[in-house]
């Protein structure tokens, strides 16, 4: 690692967690194509895997693994994985994660506890395996993926909302803890973005996807749902090299404020 010109000589490394589907995939092909080598981490192989090929088709270098945040083993083998075979990690995204829907008296304790799992103990596992391989090099950069419902705007989704306000809790306190290491940490909070999990929610409104997409477009300033490359924009804003001040602060990305 050094500096030629002012330009780092080695590539960077990225693990982005749920990089099979959506806008981790999204942020994946982008940070690819930018330069970055990257991880692809999901609990679906194969999602992982086909992205991994699209990396790797499109001239870029990428290792797709598999493992649940959640878990705690799989977590720490999937680090020693990447390090192993990048050596070592230095954009960290944690993405992964799902929403289970439902009015708070009639949510399933299963589904309170599956959303945290994945949405906070994950990040918060991937952020402790990771942490000591930046600290180590003095440099590293670590995105959350939140979600404007941090702000407690939407109801019908209790264990959803708590997770996410939680992430941005987590992001806040581990960028005190992390600063003096010479690693930031931020949260990207999307609003509608157009996935899997847009899908999920247009069945569960009783809407086809196009008429989910034209009421949720309605209601956005910005006139549009957006796209992962929406949020892949600001994932490379607090990741750049010269991004070191800007730690601790959730950036949304929703089209403009609304609820
Ligand atoms: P998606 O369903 O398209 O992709 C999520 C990926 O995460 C899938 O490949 C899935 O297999 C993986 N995953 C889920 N739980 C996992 C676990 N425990 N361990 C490993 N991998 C796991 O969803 P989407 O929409 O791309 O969501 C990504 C993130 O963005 C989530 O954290 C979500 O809460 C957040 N978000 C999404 C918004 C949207 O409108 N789509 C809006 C705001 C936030």
């Amino acid at each position: 690692m050094g500096l030629m010109h002012g330009h780092r000589m080695s590539v960077r490394t990225v693990l982005v967690t749920g990089g099979g589907s959506g806008i981790g995939a999204g942020v994946v092909v982008e940070l690819a194509a930018a330069g970055y080598q990257v991880a692809v981490v999901d609990r679906n192989a194969e999602a992982a895997g086909r992205v991994a090929e699209q990396v790797k088709a499109a001239g870029g270098n990428a290792l797709p693994v598999t493992a649940d945040v959640s878990d705690m083993d799989a977590v720490a083998s999937a680090v020693a994985e990447v390090r192993d075979y990048f050596g070592t990690v230095d954009v960290l995204v944690n993405n992964a994660g799902f929403a289970r829907d439902n009015h708070i008296l009639d949510m399933p304790i299963e589904d309170w506890d599956s959303v945290q799992s994945t949405h906070l103990r994950g990040s918060f596992l991937m952020l402790k395996a990771v942490a000591p391989l930046m600290a180590a090099q003095r440099w590293g950069r670590v995105v959350n993926v939140s979600s404007i419902s941090a702000l407690g705007i939407h109801g019908e989704r209790v264990n959803y909302v708590a997770a996410k306000a939680g992430l941005e809790g987590l992001t806040r306190a581990a960028a005190l803890d992390l600063a003096p290491h010479g690693i930031t940490v931020n949260a990207v909070g999307p609003g509608v973005i157009q996935t899997a999990m847009t899908e999920v929610s247009a069945a569960r409104a009783g809407r086809s996807l196009d008429e989910h997409l034209a009421v949720q477009a309605a209601q956005i300033p910005r006139g549009r749902v957006g796209s992962p490359h929406d949020v892949a924009r600001a994932v490379q804003f607090f990741i750049a090299e010269d991004a070191d001040f800007i730690t601790g602060q959730v950036l949304y990305v929703s089209g403009g404020p609304h609820g």
